[in-house]
């Protein structure tokens, strides 16, 4: 994790992240500032056009942390910016958006053209603006917006500024940017390890071995779920101290070797849709009796698609309404990086997450059940699920509630 800092809208934010982070991310994440709009997070559509340093920056291919001290303006941060607001009215009154998406965006790149260029013909406008594209409402609506607005500057003798303020040319980003202790660290280390198979070797275990030593890691996703189980608390505890037979409930997870002193080391099979991923890892358990709560620590990778996850799952077994129930709180807390990360950024993981812990109470109610009734051989467990169906149906259920709102039907 990297601490950035930064000014946003006019307040001092500063906050843990990954340096792979980007500067839309980052803002819509951790400071709910969605005004920000993401479309093709490419640096092509201009949806998440904002101000670095006062410079129209792309937020989507700008990494947050390479933009240390840097002042940034989003869209909310327009709101008393008499350009911004003289352009809004503009774009109401000339029908210069339809949907929105790209209004943001449009704005913040429009506000740009207003202050830099004295009197742009309407194909220098739509030169200017070439960089923000608008999906459903067209360009002639929004190219007569920033024309009235350039008109109602000149007819106040407001003249251009030259540049737009910048004073210097190149990539926009924090004209104050520090080197990431992190980013340093990790190219160095490239050189060396593409030389010495050997010394890659053992650069790959130590940066397995890394994110389980950061004491300072922070979950970047969490959330808690609670479930219900039908057996008495003192049972639902006890299985809980048998770590195979808790991981032999997770469908896809199995353990290479029987745990030393708290510490597994394992893998679980995870496929979303097309991507089959098989997480290896190492993970170390621990309880508290007299509290009845416990925790697994744990790390691991999937070489196929170079993809890493730091996960801290804490639990609490209480008793339920009855004696005959246990109600289990759990709290999961992860950090995902790589190809995969695309499917963390929503609440998407956690719904699948709420599917993969239906699947293991399942199995657990099941085990537990076997056990009870003296029943020999292995309880029938659900072994394998494919999160691909699971996010389709997760979907459905989202569009689901969308219909039951838009209609105003339970
Ligand atoms: S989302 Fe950044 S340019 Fe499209
Ligand atoms: S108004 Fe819909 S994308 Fe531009």
């Amino acid at each position: 994790m990297s601490t950035v800092n930064l000014i946003v809208n006019g307040k001092p934010v500063s906050a843990d992240i990954q340096p792979r982070t980007h500067l839309a991310d980052f803002l819509r994440e951790t400071q709910n500032l969605t005004g920000t709009h993401i479309g093709c997070e490419h640096g092509v559509c201009g949806a998440c056009t904002l101000l670095v340093d006062g410079v129209p920056t792309r937020s989507c291919i700008t990494f947050a942390v390479a933009c240390q001290q840097a002042e940034v303006t989003t869209i909310e941060g327009l709101d008393d910016d008499e350009i911004a607001r003289e352009l809004r009215a503009a774009f109401s009154a000339e029908h210069g958006l339809q949907c929105g998406y790209c209004t943001p965006g449009m704005i913040v790149s429009a506000r740009d053209v207003v202050l830099r260029l004295d009197a742009p013909s309407e194909h220098d406008i739509r030169v200017a603006m070439s960089g923000n594209l608008c999906r459903c409402t067209g360009y002639v609506g929004i190219t007569r917006a920033i024309q009235r607005v350039i008109e109602a500057r000149r007819a106040r003798g407001i003249a251009a500024v030259p540049n737009g303020n910048r004073t210097s040319l190149g990539p926009s980003g924090s004209g104050h940017a520090v080197p990431v202790a992190a980013t340093a660290t990790a190219r160095a280390a490239v050189p060396a390890a593409t030389n010495k198979p050997a010394a890659a070797k053992e650069a790959a275990a130590a940066a397995s071995a890394a994110p389980r030593k950061d004491a300072n890691w922070k979950p970047q996703t969490n959330f808690t779920q609670s479930f219900t189980v039908s057996h008495p608390a003192d049972v639902v505890w006890d299985f809980f101290g048998n770590i195979p037979e808790v991981a032999s409930c997770l469908p896809g997870a199995s353990l290479a070797g029987d745990p030393v002193d708290g510490h597994v080391e394992g893998q679980i099979k995870v496929k979303v849709g097309p991507i089959s991923a098989e997480f290896q890892g190492v993970a170390d358990v621990a309880r508290d009796e007299a509290t009845r709560t416990g925790t697994i620590d744990g790390a691991g990778k999937d070489k196929r698609s170079n993809s890493a996850t730091r996960g801290l799952i804490g639990y609490a077994v209480k008793p339920g309404d009855n004696p005959d129930q246990t109600r289990v709180d759990v709290n999961i807390g992860f950090t995902l990086t790589g190809m995969l990360a695309q499917f963390s950024r929503s609440g998407l993981v956690e719904d699948v997450a709420g599917r993969l812990i239906g699947a293991f109470v399942q199995n657990l109610e099941a085990k537990l059940s076997h056990q009870a009734s003296g029943g020999s051989g292995a309880a029938p467990v659900v072994t394998e699920l494919d999160a691909g169906s699971l996010v389709f149906s997760v979907i459905i259920s989202r569009f689901k509630m969308l219909w039951a709102k838009i209609t105003g039907r339970a």
